[in-house]
């Protein structure tokens, strides 16, 4: 018989959580909520068997700081477990949090822009078959505005007990995801104005309650909810594309971005965050959730307002191609067969995340380039970063990994700087010079280093938005050409004769083939092999 949902899910009864999905927002998520919420039973369950058995391991399937800490924590009160045993965890749960992923579609209609809700509508159908009682649904993934109605509509049309389904959107970032989720500066409920609505929305809040002042706990309709995680994610990336934007312009005038940035930051109406240029933004959340709005605009035929979305992404993609545009120009139009020391791979610090990572585009024009990019990146792994690099012929890659930083400079042409990690500012630089190819080139797409102090120990140095350095003279720019063209020869010919130990000798070996394949150098027009190359992926 039916019982209200209301009646059934007080707190006192809500003594069982379930979480579906042991990814970046599901894992961190429940890890928080055990540790704030000790009398409640969380169980993460995921269809992926390795992920739980990882999550079970020593080792975490990936990094977040501080992780680790309140995960051990949390494992000895006993009120957090992950199985793959999805059907007990989801009978025995009175709210289930869905935190299953929603990656763009890749082909029918709106390919490239909608999400694949492929998984959300599996998880639903399964819940349906063996809810074996009442449950309060809840949307953690970001999902299209009204999705909760299809949503309840499938689950209805499979399992007659009620259902009500909720909207928590995840506005944690990455990165610092546990400090974020311990202290948020909201958490919004979205729910459907009915009694049950309400009364559903009452038991998450009452978790949420246990450490959130209730004054940064937001309630709200359902849709409202479910377009907020898209609108939030729309405006922090089109004030990294705006400065972005600028940052082109101050190249061009002189003009320094972060004086500017510094100079309207702190006008009040703007604010601070999110005003670095860099070589552009990444992550699963931005582009993913500005292509999402971008269909949704579409969607309800609204050409101007998905036009206007659309381009922040195009500015984005703009800002990684003249950021890989400006390395090949200032190497003298060539990086085929030359060593590229690339100093960060996950898409911001903090994270092992490289998931639409702005040093992927980078890396994959330079590599199309014909250069040897030597990746080191202190959390990303060499497997993660084989797996972003595998090509769909299979035929090897021309980027290999370095766990030493030092290693992987050495005898590089020039070093990249593709991700913010504070570490890299303590490199020696000096010893880098030393062992580098002359002239040495930084190209800091994060404005991370001391640029001051690096041109003083006599690198060429490149940021985003910053005055250029002065330009060589004709004579010395055709010489330094040359030089560069026949020490790229010479590079690929040492190669051939088997004097590259430490990279993969097959991508070495077919990328020297390119290199002495290839026209000279000086015979090349600028940046004209680029402008073919500069595709990124996901893109239209
Ligand atoms: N990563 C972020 O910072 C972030 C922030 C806010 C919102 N989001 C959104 O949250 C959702 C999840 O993102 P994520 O980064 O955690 O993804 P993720 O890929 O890290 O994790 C998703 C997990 O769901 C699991 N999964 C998929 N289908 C399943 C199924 N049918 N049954 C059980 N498990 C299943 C996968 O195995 C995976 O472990 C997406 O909608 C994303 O857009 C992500």
């Amino acid at each position: 018989a039916y019982r209200p949902l209301h009646v059934v899910c007080t707190m006192a009864s809500c003594t069982n959580v379930c979480v579906i999905g042991a990814g970046h927002v599901g894992a961190p998520h429940a890890i928080v909520m055990a540790s704030k919420c000790p009398k409640v039973k969380f169980t993460v369950v995921d269809d992926d068997a390795r992920t739980i058995a990882a999550w079970n391991s020593g080792l975490l399937p990936f990094f977040e700081p501080g992780m680790q800490e309140l995960l051990d924590d949390v494992r000895s009160a006993g009120n957090l477990s992950f199985t793959s045993d999805f059907d007990s965890a989801v009978r025995t749960a009175e709210v289930i949090l869905v935190s299953v992923s929603t990656p763009l579609k890749k082909s029918g209609v709106g390919a490239g822009y909608a999400p694949n809700l492929e998984h959300w509508e599996s998880v639903a159908r399964r819940i349906a078959k063996v809810a074996g009682g009442p449950k309060i649904i809840v949307e953690r993934s970001t999902v299209p505005v009204t999705t909760a109605a299809s949503m309840t509509r499938v689950f209805k049309s499979v399992c007659s007990h009620e259902v009500v389904m909720l909207s928590n959107p995840e506005f944690a970032r990455e990165g610092s995801a546990i400090t974020d989720q311990l202290s948020p500066d909201r958490v919004m409920i979205g729910g459907p104005e009915s009694v049950e609505g309400e009364a559903s929305v009452a038991v998450l809040k009452a978790l949420y309650s246990s450490w959130v002042p209730t004054g940064r706990i937001i309630t709200s309709n359902l849709w409202s909810a479910e377009i907020s995680k898209l609108t939030a994610d729309a405006f922090l990336a089109q004030r990294i594309s705006s400065i972005n934007a600028i940052s082109a312009l101050c190249e061009k005038t002189g003009a320094d971005v972060d004086e500017v940035s510094y100079a309207i930051g702190v006008d009040s109406r703007i604010g601070r965050k999110c005003l670095t240029a860099s070589l552009g933004f990444g992550g699963v959340c931005y582009e993913t959730h500005l292509r999402n709005l971008v269909y949704l605009a579409r969607m309800y035929r609204m050409p101007v307002v998905a036009t206007y979305w659309d381009s922040v992404i195009k500015m984005n993609d703009y800002q990684k191609r003249r950021f890989a545009n400006l390395v090949v120009r200032e190497m003298f139009n060539t990086v085929g067969g030359k060593k590229l020391a690339v100093l960060g791979f996950a898409y911001k610090k903090n994270t092992s995340d490289c998931r639409f990572s702005a040093a992927l585009d980078v890396c994959k024009v330079l590599e199309n380039e014909q250069a040897l990019l030597v990746v080191h990146d202190p959390r990303v792994s060499a497997e993660a970063v084989g797996v972003a690099f595998t090509r769909d012929d299979g035929s090897a890659s021309l980027v290999s990994c370095e766990a030493d930083p030092y290693v992987a400079m050495e005898g590089a042409h020039a070093v990249l700087v593709l991700t913010e990690w504070e570490e890299f500012t303590r490199l020696d630089f000096k010893r880098v010079y030393a062992s580098m190819q002359k002239p040495a080139f930084v190209f800091d797409g994060r404005n991370l280093l001391d640029h001051k102090a690096l041109r003083e120990i006599g690198f060429k140095v490149y940021g985003i938005g910053k005055p250029q350095p002065p330009a060589e003279t004709e004579t010395e720019s055709a010489e330094a050409a040359a030089e560069s063209a026949a020490e790229s020869q010479k590079r690929a010919g040492r190669i051939l004769a088997g004097a590259a130990p430490k990279e993969n000798a097959a991508a070495l070996r077919a990328a020297a083939e390119r290199a002495l394949a290839q026209t000279p150098a000086s015979e090349q027009p600028a940046g004209g092999g680029l402008e073919r190359a500069a595709t990124f992926g996901g893109m239209a």
